[in-house]
């Protein structure tokens, strides 16, 4: 799948928001070293290393486009290109950060087990996720996906999902002596034209527009801004509410490491 960085990067101000909100919860004062899962464009990367400069730095990812413009960027730190379900770490990681990256990947509880495994002895794992799949926008764009027009091509696509909050309680106490789990949900105050649309074309719709032509996308795209336009109807100002729940997890001092 081809990821836009440019477009993922149109409301850069709101989606770093959340990454900072885990940041602020890290209390580590000098982590040896970090790891970006899922690091996308290496914008969350460089605030990371603003934080712990004295950090070596290695983020990860699967799009070329993203990891183009993260080595542009950051050219100090190391970039993996690799699907997270299967990379290992070479060493014991001292902060394992992910921010909106880890509900594109299958089986969480095997994954955050072997997640777990690659956490140094004192370090910390910290997570963010959307957790909007129930919201309106994410609705519709199932719907539509599942309509005799488009559910031949679009039918089987999956757009990442995450468990309930408790369910990382539990699923993470199994692996780590502290953990916290909560959620936020942001109302967001988009502007611009067909700003819902925008927003999840920059993300939640990879998947979708990956298996479309150009025409098709331009076609399923005219066709989801109308359903939304009357979900999110413009304010008198012209911006759109758009609210979006997002889950974190601070989880620290596994209780094993595999061997790397
Ligand atoms: C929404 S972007 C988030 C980027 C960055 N973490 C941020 O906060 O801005 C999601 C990123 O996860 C990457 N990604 C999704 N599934 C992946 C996988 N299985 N392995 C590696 N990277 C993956 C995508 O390529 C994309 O760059």
């Amino acid at each position: 799948m081809t990821w836009d960085p440019d477009r993922y990067l149109e409301f850069h101000d709101l989606r770093l928001r959340p990454a900072l909100d885990l940041m602020g919860r890290i209390s580590m004062r000098a982590p040896r070293n970090i790891v970006d899962l899922g690091c996308g464009p290496g914008n969350v990367a460089k605030l990371l290393l603003q934080r712990w400069p004295a950090a070596k730095l290695t983020g990860v990812d699967q799009s070329d486009e993203m990891l183009a413009l993260a080595r542009r960027g950051l050219p100090q730190a190391q970039w993996i290109d690799a699907d997270i379900s299967h990379w290992r770490a070479d060493e014991p990681v001292e902060l394992l950060f992910s921010n909106a990256a880890l509900h594109w990947v299958e089986d969480h509880p095997g994954l955050f087990a072997r997640l777990a495994g690659m956490v140094a002895r004192d370090g910390v794992m910290a997570v963010q996720m959307p957790a909007n799949f129930s919201a309106p926008s994410h609705g519709l764009i199932r719907t539509l996906a599942a309509s005799a027009e488009w559910s031949d091509v679009l039918g089987s696509v999956r757009m990442g999902e995450v468990l309930e909050a408790a369910a990382y309680q539990l699923l993470l106490s199994t692996h780590f002596r502290a953990v916290e789990v909560w959620e936020t949900t942001y109302y967001q105050q988009l502007t611009g034209e067909d700003a819902v649309f925008e927003w999840l074309a920059g993300s939640t719709l990879v998947p979708y527009f990956a298996r479309l032509s150009p025409e098709l996308t331009a076609r399923f795209g005219s066709q989801l801004k109308a359903m939304l336009t009357q979900v999110y109807p413009q304010r008198s100002d012209g911006s759109v509410l758009f609210p979006f729940r997002r889950l974190f997890m601070l989880a620290r001092g596994p209780f094993m490491q595999c061997s790397t």
